[in-house]
């Protein structure tokens, strides 16, 4: 039987046995949860515990963390992403690096994630890996992946995939990434390589993670902040830097246009993969955001129609919806900044834990179809932030699943502190801590905590 992992255990990067984690684990972090009841004891003064509601999810509910593959392998070096972040005038804040070394570390960081309680893990493919020159597909590549998902079948974790999490292969960029009409076609094809090669393995399949984000984006108003900007001018300065007119990615290059590849590059990947696995469950991410009218001249339902409408659309003809969600926005013109004196985040988004509960509720009613809710999470230093945090969100994911709303998993963002893209490492988002210069992981106390849930299915 699986033995309880410790808060403030270092995970080295080399294989380590749980005794010897054991050993080492600190008495104090120890005494906090031994029996596994440490957390459930705290959380008896929080809404968690709310007179007279059954605490218990249902049946097989999918507990999980996430990570995507740019975020966390390190050397992704054949992506778009990299050659941009290794420009002299970047708009990436550092490089991603060697980032967390999962492409080496998997194995452990698997484990450790399920010894922590869960029975879920979503990561991503990188594309760039798998076919780094158009038409070469690599083996070794796809073997690599192929492992990752044995591991999680090995540690009886069901593993959602997801095959396209921003990254793209350079030579796809070069020609125009999503904005180039061979796009839909050339990413099919991908999804059908993998499919064949890692299919069976997995649990549920994303064509597209966020792939909405740049419309959301445009929406944000933060301070100082303008993101339809800085992509069309970071997009000049990339082409004028690498000499390539037709350079364009997930974020750089014209909105309509890589909107409209992208939502064709879903339709026929998601028929490339049913083809090799009809059963496969196949659906996407989407970004959204807990939109609440502002008192006078909302557009609210514009930017619901803007940014989630035709996303929403084709969800319905999905196996299920992934929902990812952090924040509220108040949307007046464009989204309004936080309320004043409202706690942020690292990033500047509210703390607003409700938010997970109301936009389930939302995607639900609009689709119909079952909701994973595939990140949710918050970027901080203080985890006691991060465990009131999840502690509220997953107390208004009850409610909305005591109402009846079809929810069948919950997946923190994210398992690991890891490369938040333009931000660099900063942001935390990890329940686990990751020293960069050693690659030792340190499980925060948020990270038992969730641990603790997901092993009872209960709060
Ligand atoms: C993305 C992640 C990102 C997280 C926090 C989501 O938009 O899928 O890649 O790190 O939010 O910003």
């Amino acid at each position: 039987m699986k033995r309880q992992q410790e808060v403030g255990a270092e995970f080295l990067p080399q294989p380590i046995s749980r005794r010897a984690l054991l050993q080492t684990a600190s008495a104090v972090a120890v005494a906090g949860i031994v029996g596994g009841h440490g957390f459930a004891n705290a959380s008896s003064n929080t809404p968690l515990a709310a007179a007279g509601q059954s605490k218990s999810f249902p049946d097989k509910f999918l507990w999980g963390c996430a990570t995507a593959g740019h975020q966390v392998e390190g050397n992704n070096t054949s992506s778009d992403l990299w050659l941009v972040e290794h420009l002299p005038e970047s708009i990436f804040k550092e490089p991603s690096g060697d980032a967390c070394d999962h492409y080496h570390l998997y194995p452990q960081d698997i484990s450790m994630l399920a010894d922590l309680g869960f029975n879920t893990y979503r990561f991503s493919l990188e594309w760039a890996r798998i076919e780094p020159e158009e038409r070469f597909f690599s083996h070794a590549e796809l073997e690599h992946y192929r492992r990752m998902l044995a591991s999680c079948r090995e540690n009886h974790l069901t593993p959602l995939l997801t095959y396209s999490h921003f990254s793209i292969p350079r030579w796809f960029a070069l020609k125009g990434g999503w904005q180039n009409p061979a796009a839909p076609d050339l990413y099919a094809r991908f999804c059908e390589k993998a499919t064949r090669h890692l299919g069976d393995l997995v649990g549920y399949a994303s064509t597209f993670n966020e792939p909405d984000v740049p419309q959301l984006l445009s929406w944000l108003n933060l301070p100082g902040v303008n993101f339809t900007e800085v992509f069309e001018s970071g997009l000049g300065k990339v082409r004028k830097q690498i000499n390539a007119p037709e350079f364009a990615n997930f974020f750089l290059g014209d909105g309509k246009k890589i909107r409209d590849g992208v939502l064709a590059a879903h339709h026929k990947g998601r028929i490339a993969m049913k083809s090799v696995r009809s059963d496969m469950p196949v659906g996407f991410n989407l970004a959204m955001s807990d939109d609440q009218p502002a008192p006078e001249d909302s557009h609210l339902a514009e930017k619901r129609a803007d940014v989630y409408g035709p996303w929403l659309e084709v969800a319905k003809q999905c196996d299920y919806l992934g929902v990812q969600v952090y924040s509220r926005s108040i949307v007046g013109k464009k989204d309004l900044p936080p309320p004043k004196g409202a706690e942020v985040t690292q990033l500047g988004w509210e703390f607003y834990p409700e938010c997970v509960e109301h936009v389930v509720r939302y995607a639900s009613k609009e689709t119909g179809v079952p909701i994973l809710v595939t990140e949710n999470g918050i970027a901080t230093n203080d985890d006691s932030r991060r465990v009131e945090y999840l502690q509220r969100a997953l107390a208004g994911l009850k409610r909305a699943i005591d109402d009846g709303v079809d929810v069948r998993g919950y997946v923190v963002w994210s398992l690991l502190d890891n490369f938040e893209w333009m931000s660099g490492f900063d942001p935390k988002f990890g329940i686990v801590a990751v020293d960069l210069a050693t690659q030792r992981r340190t499980i925060k106390p948020s990270g038992a905590m969730l641990g603790n849930i997901a092993r009872r299915n209960s709060l």
